[in-house]
């Protein structure tokens, strides 16, 4: 018995070894200003800052990678979040967002925010500078609600009925079954 457990023991320990070798890609790809979100909805100091520590680093082209990221496995798990976090919303990408999209996104944002699902939570033990205080929780999800009606308001964004009901709530949000704007 001791045995099987010295040989499992080694050949685990070898795996562990092995996998090393298949560290992660972190090259960012190059962030262009004029396309980015910092320089396209010119958030207030504050909130600026909020973003750039709690979001940027899985929502980004500006990535920091702390040294366990060289650790394997951990590493795919997180290169699994930021791959999947930018495909889902990318501040570096937001002027390729269309009026309405960059709305729905600003809005998803103060909803995720708001109901504390973001950032996320696996993401917090390693980044204190991302554990938003309630204050500071409201502040950014009421900016990215703000954000989201100015945009709609001044874009134009037509509802999709045009019976007009003085509601102006169009679509099903909060309940977590978005069918819509998932590009994969
Ligand atoms: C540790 C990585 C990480 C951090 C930090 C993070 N997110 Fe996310 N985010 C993700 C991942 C991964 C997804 C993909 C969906 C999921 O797993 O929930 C996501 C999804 C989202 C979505 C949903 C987009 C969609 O199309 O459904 C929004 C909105 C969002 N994040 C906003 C934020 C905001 C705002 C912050 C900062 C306050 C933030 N996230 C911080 C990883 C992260």
């Amino acid at each position: 018995m001791s045995k099987i457990l010295k040989w499992a023991g080694l050949a685990l320990l070898a795996a562990l070894v092995i996998i090393q070798f298949f560290g992660i890609d972190k090259t960012n790809p190059p962030v262009n200003q004029s396309e980015e979100f910092m320089t396209l909805a010119a958030p207030p100091a504050d909130v600026a800052q909020l973003i750039k520590d709690a979001c940027y680093d899985c929502h980004s082209h500006e990535t920091k990678y702390p040294w366990y990221t060289n650790i394997e496995p951990v590493s795919w798990w997180i290169k699994d979040h930021i791959e999947h976090g930018r495909e889902h919303l990318n501040f570096s990408a937001w002027g390729a967002y269309d009026a309405e999209k960059k709305a729905h996104k600003a809005e998803e944002c103060g909803e995720e925010v708001e109901k504390g699902k973001m950032p996320l939570k696996s993401y917090l033990p390693m980044h204190p500078e991302a554990r938003l205080s309630d204050a500071q929780r409201e502040r950014l999800s009421s900016w990215f609600m703000a954000l989201a009606a100015k945009k709609e308001a001044a874009e134009q964004v037509q509802p999709p009925a045009e019976a007009s009901s003085g509601e102006e709530e169009e679509h099903s949000h909060g309940e977590g079954e978005e069918n819509h704007d998932h590009e994969h």
